[in-house]
């Protein structure tokens, strides 16, 4: 449970129990859909949104609010992959997002403690800061011309010389998506939650639950777009990040966003404390690793502490820690706009660690789509790119998936269940097959395939989430295989039962059937 999800009333909407006919399906009831949701709604087409869990429950709910127009890739960076036009039209939509934001929340009468704030970039431990020049002048290129370098930043002299990012902005995020879901459910927007989506095209969204959405035009905002089988997975890779949420005395530290030039890099904020007026919560992220390829990630909560209390020394103690699923581009945009080879299924995916401004952005991208009006942004975030000097990123990454294929032929965890402790998970090897062997903590096993049903990835246990991870596209399923995490729509396999080894009655095993 991140801080947002334990201090939001998020309002609860029913599932989907009969068949119903819209102008738009969004499937996904995060950032970028409940914000697709609210412009299409303004422009008055009748909408429907679907999610399997409550609102706000997935990525959304494990950011940390960042809404920034000083993008994590760096300007330099970007005007290298995507030129000096492309450049300034990245500034220009990420700094219209944190404005779309504004004005909704001025509009509805929003209270999800928004505040403008300033933002600084400062060089990290060993890391040269000259690259804060740089960055500053690409920055001004970009068209942001009021960033500046500080000799450090506000009240924090460890730092050194820092870039400020005026104007930025943060706010709690589920406070904001429940205002705005009960704004449009108000306004006719039918919202179903608890319902998975299991089968999209352009007019018809099929549920594990039965009943149909007929629409005219689908968007899929699942975070990783489950309706795409392979084109925008190859361009784009999941990481896993890490946040502490610390008890620092109020008002003892400056109200501004932070972050480092490392990589991967941490990140700062500060959050009334929900449960004490006495305190403020000083949110810390980082720690970032590819999906699927750590063993111990409760460690990384300990090092984010650590490199807090060596620079904050005011804090307290640590009150929150979660972890969250980060989708980096190839190029550092996301991709937005309609599904390759689609006219009427669009998509919203690729937050590159910036989802609030990216969900926001493209949430009005694609409804000028589907308004029929032109976007000065389409082409710049249109999903069918690919960008020749992203190439090497392209290759590196993909070559990491590859290595991930290999673990078919690789020993695997345990060669046995009987060493798998209550809690935890492992794959098995069973003749040729691959097996994620769960014992919960009655000491009951359950198995299922260890074989990711998007492509064939093997997955790993993440013993922080309980959850099955693949390393490959990022998809991620619970303890016993339920699908909790797209591109992979469907749960794990269930084991055969010729599969199974003899059942030992001391160690309470029973078949899959049983269990259920
Ligand atoms: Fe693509 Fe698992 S997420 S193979």
């Amino acid at each position: 449970m991140s801080l947002w999800m334990s201090s939001a009333a998020v309002p609860q909407f029913p599932p989907l129990n009969d068949d119903v006919t819209v102008d738009v399906c969004v499937v996904g009831a995060g950032i970028a859909g409940l914000t697709t949701a609210y412009f299409l709604s303004l422009e008055g087409k009748s909408v429907a949104v679907l999610d399997d869990g409550p609102i706000g429950w997935g990525e959304t709910g494990r950011t940390t609010a960042h809404w920034v127009n000083a993008l994590d890739d760096r300007y330099y960076e970007l005007e290298r992959i995507h030129g000096t036009v492309g450049a300034r039209l990245a500034a220009e939509s990420h700094t219209a997002a944190i404005e779309l934001a504004h004005s909704i929340i001025k509009k509805e009468n929003i209270d999800c403690d928004f505040h403008y704030l300033d933002g600084f970039l400062f060089a990290g431990k060993g890391e040269d800061p000259a690259e804060l020049d740089k960055e500053c002048e690409a920055a001004r290129r970009a068209g942001l011309t009021d960033v500046k370098i500080v000799d450090h930043a506000p009240g924090l002299p460890w730092t050194g010389r820092a870039l400020m990012f005026p104007k930025q902005a943060q706010l709690h995020p589920l406070r904001y998506l429940s205002h705005m879901s009960m704004v449009m459910a108000r306004r006719g927007v039918q919202i179903y939650c608890y319902t998975h989506a299991n089968k999209i095209t352009a007019t018809e969204v099929h549920t594990d639950r039965g009943p149909v959405i007929h629409c005219k035009q689908v968007v899929v905002c699942t975070n990783s777009p489950v309706n795409d089988r392979v084109a925008i997975h190859t361009k784009q890779h999941p990481y896993r990040t890490y946040v502490i949420g610390m008890r620092v005395p109020k008002n003892e530290l400056p109200l501004i966003l932070l972050w480092d030039t490392l990589d991967p890099y941490h990140y700062v904020r500060l959050q009334p404390d929900p449960l004490s007026r006495a305190h403020d919560i000083l949110i810390v992220g980082g720690e970032d690793h590819r999906t699927g390829e750590e063993s111990e990630p409760e460690y990384h909560f300990t090092k984010l502490e650590d490199w807090t209390r060596e620079r904050f020394p005011q804090v307290q103690e640590r009150a929150h820690a979660w972890s969250g699923q980060v989708l980096e581009p190839i190029d550092g945009l996301g991709f937005i706009g309609r599904n390759p080879g689609d006219q009427d299924v669009f998509i919203i995916t690729g937050d590159s660690g910036n989802g609030m401004t990216h969900g926001t952005l493209g949430a009005k991208l694609v409804t000028d789509l589907i308004m029929g009006r032109e976007n000065p942004w389409a082409t710049l975030y249109n999903p069918s790119r690919f960008r020749l000097r992203s190439t090497t990123e392209y290759v590196r990454e993909n070559l990491i998936v590859g290595k991930h294929y290999a673990e078919w032929l690789h020993p695997t965890d345990t060669s046995s269940p009987d060493g798998i402790k209550p809690g935890t998970g492992a794959v098995i090897r069973r003749g040729t097959k691959l097996i994620a062997a769960y014992r919960d903590e009655s000491g009951r096993l359950h198995e299922c395939s260890a074989v990711c049903t998007h492509l064939g990835g093997i997955v790993h246990w993440n013993n922080l989430e309980s959850s099955w991870d693949c390393p490959c596209h990022g998809s991620r399923f619970d303890a016993t295989g339920q699908v909790i995490n797209g591109p992979a729509l469907k749960n794990l396999e269930p084991v055969d039962e010729t599969d199974r080894p003899p059942l030992k009655r001391d160690q309470g095993d029973r078949p899959a059937k049983e269990l259920s």
